[in-house]
């Protein structure tokens, strides 16, 4: 969705151009966040007054940029406007606040307008960058429209700023400027209702800035940390601004991506906390919920404390290398992601000792797990599919129901949750809105919730009972690719950890664990398909439509093809469970719809043969996935054929998918269409 960054630096020289090029830089690793349109906010002049943070001090008003299209739009009209101004771009500031914003719009059209930062109106007495959905806006924005204020946007986020100016003019009345930028922000927050990550710049405040959150992620990144507090202890917020302790340069943003070229060390904001970067230190106040003891206002925020997180990611992994787009970068990565997936959770066993899966995050809760009366996996899009495709094997190996939810899908039903049930959420980002709404609303029903996200530290990560991480490393390609290979085989390591280790189980669970050990090459050899992937997508490419038919394992290949081939080929694609076809999907077979039909070995074989004859019988235009060597036997030669390497069943679907990933990435291309910005699209669906 939306990307928020911030920088500022304090007691460090940067000119204006150095400060411009570090937002626009932000914005860029933010882009796959949303890009319909952008913005930033920077002062007009330096502030050379000393702030003492109460009000009392009025900078000129900060100028504000925004503009429709993507980042580089923005980078060109802002360079323009500049130098058709006296702004000098080498004018140099010691201290400085500038805030951008890369949006993907929820409320109101992709326009300069409804761009952020959104303001509290002239003057821009307030300014707001805003991840998240307000889901009461409307009623806030009656009541400001009563107070006088007028709107100038769609967006759910103008009523921010302006409650803040509110907020500020009435503390104000009087002439008396005593209140802080925080209480400020404190105030517009119990206001709030819905998921929000905020970052607030404003001239009462020059140099200043503040940060808040609920339900949308938040970092703080600092830079240049003084020796004594560098030693990865906690601290308290008072004594981060300690005479020796400041940071030269903080930044702020809604995704570590745009932090890990500038530092590691970075602080996790939790929901509810205020942050307050003053005079180059940061304070971390925490919003309690709940009324005060006057029934009405909140009680007074507590300073919080928070020891500095390392951020594990390397500057390589958010670059594309060699590669034109993430998402190719993405697909070809995948031997390298599955092998960091399994590291240390695999153990091969010497002679003697048996062949097993480890892992740590689960341990302690698989005795629970094995008594649960089912389990129910949650997730959407394709960390839905990749549940999907890991059901047969947690039903062979626990012996326990498995049942399959959409998110939202359940939480519209309201569908019953016992305490009896362990519920597995996956998802990629860890923050999708619809996954944590289900989540929340599990936890209220006493189930056992277990994370499987790529995302440490994320919400559903911190806020499950335990759970495994999937190691894929970054996944920037709006289309999710490694995540679901790497996805798949996770819940195939929990569906060995969950299952009982008994002699009759135990060829089966080698055979598993001997595959999974070879997978990265299996993965290495399909990824050889490339040409004759791009040579099929040439022969798609003015298709309207393109059906694709799996059953067993491979349902859920069908499903993540096709929804691969949708998202990013812009052609409608439809993944349909072979077993359904003759109840309907049959009637559109003819000789010009090219359907892919997965046949690869597995117990389905023989059907998915038949369902070949059927669709021949018919003329169908067929393009067949079959293992190697098989294609004789499974259209006698007169189809087109994609021949996979064969694995067991159960991780069959890891290597199936990535021929279709080619695929949908090739007739990307070939059709012209951004591969890793696709259209009306963006990574991490935070609202609902
Ligand atoms: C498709 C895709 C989406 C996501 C879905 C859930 O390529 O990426 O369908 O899978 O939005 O996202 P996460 O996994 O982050 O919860």
């Amino acid at each position: 969705m939306c990307g928020i960054f911030a920088y500022l630096n304090y007691d460090v020289n940067r000119e204006r151009r150095y400060i411009l090029e570090l937002l626009f830089n932000g914005l860029r690793r933010l882009e796959y966040r949303g890009y319909d349109s952008a913005g930033i906010s920077i002062d007009a002049d330096a502030f050379s007054g000393v702030g003492n943070g109460n009000g009392h001090v009025t900078c000129q008003s900060p100028l504000v940029f925004r503009q429709e299209g993507n980042i580089e739009n923005l980078v060109k009209s802002v360079y323009q406007e500049v130098s058709a101004t006296d702004l000098n771009l080498e004018e140099s500031f010691s201290v400085h606040a500038g805030i951008a914003h890369t949006r993907w719009a929820t409320h109101g059209e992709p326009s300069p307008r409804n761009s952020h930062p959104q303001s509290s109106g002239a003057g821009n007495d307030f300014l707001v960058v805003h991840n998240g959905v307000i889901t009461n806006y409307e009623v806030l924005k009656q009541s400001l429209l009563r107070h006088g204020f007028t709107f100038e946007s769609e967006t759910d986020t103008e009523v921010i700023p302006k409650l803040a100016k509110f907020v500020f003019d009435e503390a104000n009345e009087g002439g008396d400027q005593t209140v802080t930028f925080s209480e400020v922000v404190l105030e517009v927050m119990r206001h709030l209702e819905g998921a929000y990550a905020l970052i607030f710049k404003s001239k009462h405040y020059p140099n200043e800035l503040i940060a808040c959150k609920r339900g949308s992620p938040l970092l703080l990144g600092v830079k240049e940390f003084a020796e004594e507090q560098d030693n990865g202890t906690s601290y308290n917020g008072m004594k981060f601004i300690s005479k020796n302790g400041h940071p030269k340069e903080l930044f702020l943003s809604s995704d570590p991506h745009a932090l890990v070229e500038h530092t590691k060390k970075v602080l996790v904001i939790e929901d509810g906390e205020v942050v307050h970067i003053k005079d180059g230190g940061v304070t971390i106040l925490k919003f309690n919920h709940g009324k005060g003891k006057d029934g009405k206002s909140l009680s007074r925020p507590a300073s919080v404390q928070r020891a500095l997180s390392i951020l594990e990611m390397e500057v390589e992994q958010i670059s594309k290398g060699k590669y034109e787009h993430y998402m190719q970068k993405e697909i070809h990565e995948q031997p390298e992601s599955l092998t960091t997936t399994m590291r240390g959770r695999l153990i091969r066993g010497g002679s003697s000792k048996k062949k097993s899966v480890l892992l740590g995050g689960l341990k302690d809760h698989l005795k629970t797990i094995r008594r649960s009366r089912r389990i129910v996996f949650i997730g959407c899009g394709t960390s839905y599919n990749a549940a999907l495709a890991a059901r047969p094997i947690l039903e062979e190996l626990s012996g326990i129901p498995v049942m399959m939810e959409i998110a939202s899908d359940l939480l519209d039903r309201q569908a019953p949750v016992y305490r009896d049930d362990t519920i597995i959420f996956v998802s990629q980002s860890g923050e999708t809105a619809d996954t944590l709404n289900a989540l929340e609303y599990s936890l209220q029903n006493g189930a056992l919730c277990v994370g499987i996200t790529n995302t440490v530290g994320s919400a559903i990560a911190r806020n499950t009972h335990c759970g495994v991480h999937i190691n894929a490393g970054s996944e920037i390609g709006v289309a999710s690719t490694k995540a679901y290979t790497s996805q798949i085989v996770v819940m195939a390591m929990v569906a060995l950890a969950i299952g009982a280790d008994t002699i009759s189980s135990k060829q089966r669970r080698e055979g598993i664990i001997e595959s999974l050990l070879n997978l990265p090459g299996k993965i290495r050899e399909v990824l050889k398909l490339d040409e004759e992937m791009k040579d099929l997508a040439r022969s798609l490419i003015s298709e309207q439509s393109l059906l694709m038919f799996g059953r067993g394992y491979n349902y859920a290949t069908a499903l993540e093809g096709a929804l691969k081939v949708k998202e990013v080929a812009l052609m409608h694609s439809e993944g349909i469970l072979a077993g359904e076809m003759k109840h309907g999907p049959l009637a559109l077979v003819d000789e010009n719809l090219p359907i892919v039909v997965i046949a690869t070995r597995d117990q389905c074989f023989s059907k998915q043969q038949s369902v070949i004859q059927q669709l021949k019988a018919r003329k169908g235009r067929l393009i067949v996935m079959c293992t190697e060597g098989d294609s004789a036997a499974v259209c006698g030669g007169s189809c087109r054929v994609i021949e996979v390497p064969l694995v067991v069943d159960c991780l069959q679907p890891v290597v199936n998918i990535v021929p279709l990933q080619l695929l949908a990435y090739h007739l990307t291309v070939l059709r012209g269409y951004n591969v890793d910005q696709p259209r009306n699209l963006a990574k991490s669906v935070t609202t609902e």
